[in-house]
């Protein structure tokens, strides 16, 4: 990165150089970053790379994100249009996508002037573009192809294209998204009915999230829309992220702030969920749900503390939880506590915490609390 490249706008910044004396912290690696686009690069072939960097970057500071990644990535993908104008009036000059394509009549003159391609995804938006006095040049078109949230009914996209071709929007791109590229249904169906549709239109087209660039290479298509690898988790429930040479970006950081002897039958926490079996010392780590740590890890989710693996013993609340400090006999008050990540108190894997807690790294990443400082390194 150097100083001519685009940059953060004033105000964007979130807590960058905010520092609370409360210990939390997710710091951001964005080397790891790059590293994990170079692996989205290698998979990809000849695609361009749309980085998605929707739901601030899923967590990571999108303005950091399309920072470090501005000479690597060959577009952006994100959702709102007024983020896509701030990165034009910031100085990003490469394709903007917007995967959900617009809102309201009063986007469309944006899309023209700053270059944007909405992905058209329903009628509706057509009718607005017809109505419009300036149009975008440059279209992705969404098919329908199985999963039944956006896009237009293989049946529709003649039409589509017709009326396209009357507004004179001549840049057109196919596209579709998978349902279960990372899981046991895979891509075929969806594949073979988008294959069937683009197959005689000779338009370039994109498909592939993370989960397909990663285990479906004929999915490659034109552009390829690579999010959850470039920040380092899997896609897949039976594959961890180091299989793929992918390496972790958010590192979510916390230190002991009380230390608790129990005796045997003693409880922990709300509703006292977890019962000390014999005497044991835990731990009380400043992280809780009110900072992003879902409320439904249980007992036994990974967390490491004073570079030792540990687990959380209890119900999360909403500042604090609690872990075991079993065989940590260095812990004591300001040790250091990994939430996720990589970090002074030892290695977690963002995946395995999700796990646990029945969800995904996704929203793991994407629930960090505002409140939660971030430092980009
Ligand atoms: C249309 C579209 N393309 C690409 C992506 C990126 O997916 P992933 O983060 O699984 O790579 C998403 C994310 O949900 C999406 O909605």
């Amino acid at each position: 990165m150097n100083s001519t490249m685009p940059g953060v706008l004033p105000g964007q910044e979130r807590q960058a150089s905010r520092s609370l004396s409360r210990p939390i912290q997710a710091r951001i690696d964005l080397m790891a970053l790059r590293h994990n686009f170079g692996v989205a690069r290698r998979h990809a072939g000849s695609a361009r790379i749309w980085a998605v960097i929707k739901a601030n970057a899923y967590g990571h500071g999108q303005w950091q994100v399309a920072r470090a990644l501005a000479d690597l990535a060959d577009g952006f993908a994100l959702l709102e249009v007024e983020t896509a104008v701030a990165l034009r009036q910031a100085g990003y000059a490469q394709p903007i996508l917007l995967l959900e394509g617009f809102f309201a009549a009063t986007d469309v003159p944006l899309l023209a002037s700053h270059r944007l391609t909405p992905a058209l995804h329903c009628p509706e938006q057509l009718a607005m573009l017809e109505a419009a006095a300036t149009r975008p040049q440059q279209v992705y078109v969404k098919l329908n192809t199985g999963m039944n949230r956006l896009g237009f009914r293989p049946e529709a996209l003649g039409g589509v294209l017709e009326c396209l071709r009357r507004l004179g929007i001549r840049a057109v791109t196919l596209m579709s998204h998978f349902a279960d590229a990372d899981g046991g249904r895979g891509i075929a169906a969806q594949l073979d009915c988008f294959s069937a549709l683009a197959s005689g239109t000779g338009l370039p087209f994109s498909l592939a999230n993370s989960a397909a660039l990663l285990r479906y290479p004929e999915t490659r298509g034109d552009w390829v829309r690579p999010g959850i690898m470039l920040y380092g988790s899997s896609p897949f429930a039976d594959l961890p992220a180091s299989h793929f040479d992918l390496r972790p970006v958010m590192h979510l950081e916390s230190r002991l702030i009380a230390i608790q002897t129990l005796g045997p039958g003693e409880r922990v926490g709300y509703g006292g969920l977890f019962a000390a079996a014999g005497p044991m010392r835990i731990g009380i780590v400043a992280c809780g749900y009110a900072d992003g740590y879902p409320r439904h890890a249980p007992t036994g989710t990974p967390i490491a503390v004073a570079g030792k693996p540990s687990r959380v013993l209890g119900r999360v609340s909403m500042d604090m939880l609690a872990c075991d400090l079993s065989g940590i006999d260095a812990a004591s008050v300001g040790s250091p506590v990994t939430l996720w990540g990589v970090g002074e108190g030892g290695v977690v894997d963002a995946d395995q915490v999700a796990a646990a807690a029945g969800t995904l790294s996704y929203e793991l990443f994407c629930a960090l609390a505002p409140r939660v400082p971030l430092r980009w390194d």
